[in-house]
């Protein structure tokens, strides 16, 4: 008797949980909408004229192209097991990048004078891991999970094209040469941090204190 009821609210909230990802995805959607791929590709080469060799640009633009190839394995990926291999490798590259953009680039973009952009570009980062996080929930041979891998990949392209043709170019331009230099160490340092384990693992010197792994001065 108890059986109907509760898989009747078992299938309402599952087209619930649907109707609010398809309408996250089309906000999402809304305020990206996509660019041509002359377009972006243009954007790129631009940028690669721009950085020098090792700052902080070039080491995102190669991030960004990483990132590209690690949607095109997903979708390359014929089985369930080798796509959630895929799909985590490009869950620690976009996270690794995206966290080491938040705490090093977007505060010197907003520091150069463009704190819309830097906040546009926050919004945007949090909206793509949410989406992220939701593919880790989906059956990765289904429709709704490459729905879903589209709808990011678009999101993160429009993304990107944004700070190459754009927001970096800018930052580029007119942040301090001091600020660029630090950008470039410390972006680095953030992006191994996530992907290597870096230096917060353990010990390490922070100007002349000691500081243990959970963050307490030793
Ligand atoms: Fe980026």
């Amino acid at each position: 008797m108890m059986k109907e009821p509760s898989r009747s609210l078992a299938r309402f909230c599952e087209i619930q949980r649907r109707l609010a990802m398809s309408i996250l995805d089309k906000a999402i959607a809304a305020i990206t909408p996509p660019v041509s791929d002359e377009k972006r590709l243009e954007a790129r080469d631009k940028a690669r004229a721009t950085a020098e060799p090792g700052d902080w640009l070039s080491q995102i633009l190669d991030h960004h192209e990483e990132i590209e190839d690690a949607f095109a394995e997903i979708k390359a990926a014929s089985t369930a097991d080798a796509r959630r291999v895929a799909q985590k490798r490009l869950g620690v590259l976009l996270n690794g990048h995206a966290m080491a953009e938040e705490a090093v680039i977007y505060p010197a973009l907003a520091e150069a004078g463009k704190l819309g952009h830097a906040n546009t570009a926050y919004t945007e980062q949090a909206a793509a891991k949410m989406q992220l996080a939701a593919l880790e929930t989906l059956d990765p041979l289904s429709d709704d999970y490459l729905d879903k891998l589209g709808h990011l990949e678009g999101a993160v392209a429009t993304h990107v094209y944004q700070e190459e043709s754009d927001w970096f170019q800018y930052m580029k331009q007119f942040a301090s040469v001091e600020a660029q230099a630090h950008a470039t160490v410390r972006y680095r340092e953030e992006y191994g941090r996530y992907i290597d384990g870096g230096p917060s693992i353990g010990r390490f010197q922070g100007e002349g204190r000691s500081f243990a792994s959970d963050g307490r001065h030793i």
